[in-house]
């Protein structure tokens, strides 16, 4: 079965690559790599010892998508392809919503006129805004975003259960992630941002690996057990099985809607503390204040996806730290060497 991975040569993407080529699929890719390398692509066949079809180009270009559904024999498409920075998104709106929604909006008008009506979308615990209650549930309320980024993700489940909604042969799932973490056990792959990273896994490795000097602990003073931030990290290898498993899955649903997450949040400092432990030294940090539209803590009810996906992650808080480890110690400037 071939599977259409746009933003193939991501993060989350490429841990994804890896599983279906395992797991007997074929991988066609199709990245503009505004935000990756084609070097995590050479990476997953190297893992694989498995070919991918890549196209370079855009998600927004139908022209290009008629083209990848007329040459491969799609049985379902995982849609990937986003921009994702929350800050960026507030200083450039028009790019998000362009970008993230128009690259929706194509999609579906090609897959609908190949008949291809299998589609797995990356949405995100963002939909919920700020929790009313702990922990998540996806029939609690959404659409209460902060910012472009969020808002585009929650538009995204909105036209995709409207499209389905106007024609039933179309299967989709709206997997909202949560913090996804760690890397591949090869040290082959991981997550590679552009600049300085936004958000705290990556920001610590690359304090631990010397490219930073400290990590900025924004806010001491929440509502949680030692006053920093909480949230439901969950290992990028668990996320990607979550991919496979609404695969299997995709069938039996019209729209289904997932949170994947651990159920477990840890906080800033036990972040930090893990990730000490794992490289064998302690991370630099300063206590600075709060980043605005942070919320005190966020993690997920994991049991919708577990009683009826199967899906249940395994790996642990020391697994996601030992592992993002392994692949910042021995790739310290990411995919360019
Ligand atoms: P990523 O930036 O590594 O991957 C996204 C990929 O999409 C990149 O390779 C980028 O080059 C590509 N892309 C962007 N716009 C494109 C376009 N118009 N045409 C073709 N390719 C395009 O990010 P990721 O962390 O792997 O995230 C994957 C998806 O999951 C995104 O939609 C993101 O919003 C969503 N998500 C991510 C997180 C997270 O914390 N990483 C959390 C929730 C949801
Ligand atoms: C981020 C995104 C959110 C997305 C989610 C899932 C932002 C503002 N939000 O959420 O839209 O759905 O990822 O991947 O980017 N922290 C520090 N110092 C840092 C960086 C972070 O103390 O240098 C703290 C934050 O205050 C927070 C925690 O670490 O308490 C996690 O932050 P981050 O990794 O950015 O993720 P989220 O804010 O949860």
């Amino acid at each position: 079965m071939k599977i259409l991975v746009t933003g193939g040569a991501g993060y989350i993407a490429s841990h994804t690559n890896v599983l279906l080529l395992e797991r007997g699929y074929d991988v066609v890719v199709l990245d503009n790599l505004v935000n990756s390398s084609a070097e995590s692509v050479r990476r997953v066949e190297k893992i694989t010892g498995k070919k991918i079809k890549f196209y370079q180009g855009d998600c927004r270009d139908k022209a290009l998508l008629d083209k990848i559904f007329s040459e491969n024999d799609i049985y379902a498409a995982i849609h990937f392809a986003g921009l994702k920075a929350v800050g960026e998104s507030c200083q450039k709106p028009v790019l998000y919503y362009e970008n993230n929604l128009m690259a929706n909006l194509a999609l579906a008008e090609v897959m609908a006129k190949h008949n291809v009506k299998r589609l797995v979308f990356s949405s995100s615990a963002t939909v919920y805004g700020t929790p009313k209650k702990l922990p998540l549930t996806e029939d609690m309320p959404t659409g209460e975003v902060t910012n472009p980024y969020g808002a585009t993700k929650m538009m995204g489940e909105r036209m995709f259960s409207d499209i389905q909604k106007a024609d039933k042969d179309w299967h989709i799932m709206l997997l909202r992630y949560f913090n996804p973490v760690g890397a591949h056990e090869s040290g082959l792959i991981g997550e590679n941002p552009r600049g300085i990273p936004n958000n705290l896994m990556p920001y610590i490795s690359q304090v631990a690996v010397g490219r930073l000097k400290a990590l900025q602990v924004f806010g001491d003073d929440y509502d949680t057990p030692d006053g920093t931030g909480v949230r439901d990290y969950i290992h990028v290898v668990d996320l990607a099985e979550a991919h496979i498993k609404a695969l299997e899955h995709i069938e039996e649903y019209g729209v289904g809607v997932f949170n994947i997450g651990t159920g477990v949040g840890y906080s800033v400092l036990d972040m930090v503390k893990a990730f000490g432990k794992a490289c064998g030294k302690e991370i630099p940090y300063v206590i600075a204040p709060r980043r605005s539209g942070d919320v005190a803590s966020c993690y997920a009810d994991g049991t919708k996806a577990k009683e009826l996906l199967g899906f249940e992650a395994k790996k642990s808080l020391d697994d996601m730290c030992a592992d993002t480890w392994n692949w910042q110690s021995k790739n310290p400037n990411g995919y360019d060497q």
